[in-house]
């Protein structure tokens, strides 16, 4: 950055922050000095206990959980300890405006808790919905009567898929029994019955598959193991039912496929505490990693649908629809500065400010209808993880926990759970920020 640009945006910042001009480096002094006066308000602290409950790697042996790998979601064990933690008991309504794959839901079936979820994507709002149904011993019995078809070649196989890749996606044979079991799922009548089979399915798509998850995106996996979708599809099946056998437990759970922003269409209320995981402002799409399921399972059949499903989702990408206009202006203070300096700064994106600006109004619009919506008394609990852009840190925790308070939440604390790991080379981009690069469970109370 040159220097008549570093005295311009030293210029707007000192407007908010008469200080200002007295330091030199305000990148590593200026909102240094500013995270950590927010921290010392908002009762920062670190407990690392919850380390290895903000992510998937202690959930995906788990009963249920294990259908799917969902490398965004967390650990069922951090719902419970949680509510644990705030004393929260059996008579709780739990809600989750991004309920994803469905951990919180389950987590709260398991403990006898009424819970509600919110997910936009189709996909994630299908498996979380089978992994919380009740199935019959009727139901099961037909699951473990299911026979694979018999396999045949299916011409023109590609013609109904708009998806561009879709050719490169798997070998012949496996893609031609993956349309096989997906017409004979079709004839089945029982509706529970069919999701479970179709969700058997979705969870094998990826093992089949030349490609993987990977990054932002999908890799072509470097080795390839062939596996027969048949197989791979009779094994999941197998552990799906054992897993079902022992789900059966009074249900009080809702989820609803639709944009949490939409929350007012809906009866959700007397909430005692929303616990949730907001897609991070750090340019994951998730659109374009489970492009595969959405395709396939044909949640998304043009490119058209999937668009209008991108711009619905809360604006965290680069993908989003940036010109999406919230009512809503972010009360933060300690955002203004932030875009400021991004604003002139070199980024490997220039949209990436504004995409800022619609993460943090949108998460402020949401946290308004939570506010409404939770018992006096009730809490609010945020888990997300911090960013980084052009050498700053941006302490989605703070300026989240900031929103909360003038909405007329309490900030109880945030509780780091996690630090990034301090590399050399992010150190020297960063300085010391890196201590604000963090995972964190902000707790609200109303
Ligand atoms: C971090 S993940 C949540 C993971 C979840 N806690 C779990 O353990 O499975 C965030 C989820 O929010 C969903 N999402 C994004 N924008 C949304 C919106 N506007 N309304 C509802 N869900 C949304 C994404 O599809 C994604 O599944």
């Amino acid at each position: 950055m040159i220097e008549d640009e570093i005295n311009e945006v030293k210029e707007q910042l000192s407007l908010f922050y008469p200080n200002l001009k007295a330091k030199e480096d305000y990148k590593t002094s200026f909102f240094y000095d500013e995270y950590k006066k927010l921290d010392v308000e908002f009762n920062t602290r670190y407990d690392f206990s919850y380390q290895f409950l903000v992510n998937f790697s202690r959930t995906k042996n788990l009963p249920v959980h294990r259908w799917f790998y969902y490398q965004e979601g967390y650990s069922p064990e951090l719902i419970k300890k949680v509510l644990k933690y705030l004393n929260l008991n059996g008579s709780t309504h739990l809600f989750d405006p991004f309920a994803g794959s469905g951990t919180s839901l389950i987590a709260a079936k398991e403990l006898g808790i009424k819970a509600t979820g919110i997910e936009i994507n189709p996909f994630c709002c299908h498996m979380a919905t089978s992994k919380t149904q009740n199935y019959t011993e009727e139901e099961i019995q037909i699951l473990e009567n299911f026979e694979v078809p018999i396999y045949k070649p299916i011409n023109n196989i590609f013609e109904k898929y708009q998806l561009s890749i879709i050719e490169n996606l798997f070998e012949i044979e496996n893609f031609q029994k993956i349309e096989l079991i997906k017409k004979k799922i079709e004839l089945e009548k029982n509706s529970k019955v069919k999701n479970i089979l179709f969700t058997s399915l979705l969870c094998i798509l990826q093992q089949v598959s030349y490609y993987k998850k990977a990054g932002n995106g999908l890799k072509k996996k470097r080795i390839y193991k062939s596996i027969d979708t048949f197989d791979a599809f009779k094994f999941k099946l197998n552990e799906i039912i054992s897993d079902i056998k022992s789900i059966n437990r009074e249900n009080k759970t809702q989820i609803i496929n639709d944009n949490c922003l939409n929350i007012n269409n809906y009866d959700i209320d007397e909430i005692d505490i929303s616990i949730f995981s907001p897609p991070y402002a750090n340019c994951f799409d998730y659109y374009e990693v489970y492009k595969i399921e959405l395709w396939i399972g044909e949640f998304v059949k043009s490119y058209e649908e999937l668009r209008s499903l991108r711009k619905a989702a809360l604006t965290s990408n680069l993908n989003a629809d940036l010109k999406k206009k919230t009512d809503i202006v972010t009360t933060s203070q300690v955002l203004i500065p932030i875009i400021d300096y991004l604003n002139n700064t070199k980024l490997w994106d220039n949209k990436i400010p504004k995409m800022l600006n619609a993460y943090f109004s949108e998460m402020e619009q949401l946290l308004i209808s939570l506010f409404e919506r939770t018992k006096k008394g009730g809490y609010c609990v945020v888990v997300v993880g911090n960013s980084s852009y052009g050498g700053l840190a941006v302490p989605t925790d703070i300026i989240l926990a900031e929103i909360g308070k003038n909405l007329g939440f309490t900030v109880l604390e945030i509780i780091v759970a996690r630090r990034n790991e301090t590399s050399s080379q992010q150190y020297a981009k960063i300085g010391n920020l890196i201590e604000f690069v963090r995972e964190s469970l902000i707790i609200f109370r109303k």
